[in-house]
């Protein structure tokens, strides 16, 4: 039997390459050898305030650019986390275990909490509706961006937690980080992560932009002033960020890349970043625009995939509620 793997990406604009390097890639490369799984997870979206009309186009947008990306609506089931109520619902039967103190404690809420005073309680609890997502399918790994990474750890002690308490009921999953194991950072800012939300253009490759921005964002991206290419984060993060992007995208290593660029320039090192960027990404665009008008194949792919996913979560949760007591 195949082992299973699931993902999620919120729809919050267009992907970046950080998106696509973290959990699309990996989910591409993988969907052959695993029962794959990915969805769209708006319910996390909704944790910070959204447009509704956005909000919907962002839906449809990111379905087609699973698709156009290289998911294979054939080998993966994809779906909308919203249209399968069980999310919600395991989710509220595993809030009702996990300790508030843990929650305090994850650093996407930390982090996401202090830049607003006003934020809704779903920020708090959006990790164990993550939780939620991936035990109801008895998954075996997650891939996921490095940023994800204590998200999933935690769906993980919150699974062994309830096995103990109620008997074997979920599967631990693992997580799967992408062969450079890292974050892709942004270009302005290398010691930040490159985000969906960022409002600096220059800082992020989105999936979508065209050839020439790439080619304009990569060039101008930060470095340093000492001219070696050296994977060095701590001393050089800009370059070790785009040395992180090319050993992502191709199977270069670390070390092939500073023999290659041992006596170049910065300018030599960043144009041959550019052609390898633009040459994974380029052909994404056209499948993606094609896509989106047709609107029958999006409900077609998303209708089947609730289907599927509805009947594997009715039973976890049924499942849980009768290991719980919840049942007359
Ligand atoms: P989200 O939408 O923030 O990001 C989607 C995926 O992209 C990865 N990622 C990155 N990887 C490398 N470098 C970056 N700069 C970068 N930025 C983002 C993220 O790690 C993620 O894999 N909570 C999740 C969605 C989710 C989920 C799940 C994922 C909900 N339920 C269950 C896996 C399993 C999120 O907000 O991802």
């Amino acid at each position: 039997m195949k082992k299973k793997i699931i993902t999620g990406i919120q729809p919050s604009g267009v992907i970046t390459l950080g998106n696509y390097i973290g959990a699309i890639k990996q989910m591409v490369n993988f969907q052959e050898e695993y029962e794959s799984y990915i969805f769209i997870a708006d319910m996390h979206a909704i944790t910070v305030p959204q447009d509704s009309n956005t909000l919907h186009n962002n839906i449809r947008s990111l379905i087609a650019l699973y698709i156009a990306c290289g998911i294979d609506p054939n080998k993966n089931t994809i779906f909308l986390q919203s249209e399968n109520e069980y999310h919600a619902n395991i989710s509220w039967l595993l809030e009702c275990q996990t300790p508030f103190g843990e929650l305090s404690r994850m650093t996407q809420f930390k982090d996401k909490s202090s830049k607003s005073e006003n934020f809704g309680a779903g920020l708090f609890t959006y990790p164990v509706l993550m939780a939620a997502d991936i035990l109801a399918y008895d998954i075996d790994y997650v891939p996921v961006g490095i940023d994800q990474k204590q998200h999933v750890e935690l769906a993980r002690d919150i699974a062994i937690r309830f096995n103990k308490k109620y008997g074997d009921t979920f599967k631990i999953p693992d997580v799967k980080i992408s062969k450079s194991g890292t974050k892709i950072m942004d270009l302005v800012n290398p010691e930040k992560k490159m985000s969906k939300s960022s409002d600096n253009p220059k800082s992020v490759i989105r999936i979508l932009d065209s050839e020439e921005d790439i080619r304009k964002k990569i060039m101008s991206a930060t470095t340093d002033s000492d001219c070696i290419v050296k994977y060095d984060v701590e001393n050089k993060p800009g370059i070790s960020n785009l040395i992180n992007i090319v050993v992502s995208l191709t199977n270069k290593t670390v070390e092939d890349i500073e023999k290659e660029f041992e006596n170049k320039n910065y300018g030599e090192f960043k144009k041959y970043v550019a052609d390898v960027v633009v040459d994974e990404i380029s052909k994404i665009k056209s499948r993606y625009y094609e896509l989106l008008n047709d609107e029958k194949t999006i409900d077609d792919i998303l209708n089947n995939g609730v289907k599927i996913t509805r009947e594997i979560a009715k039973n976890k949760f049924n499942d849980m509620k009768k290991r719980m007591g919840l049942y007359k």
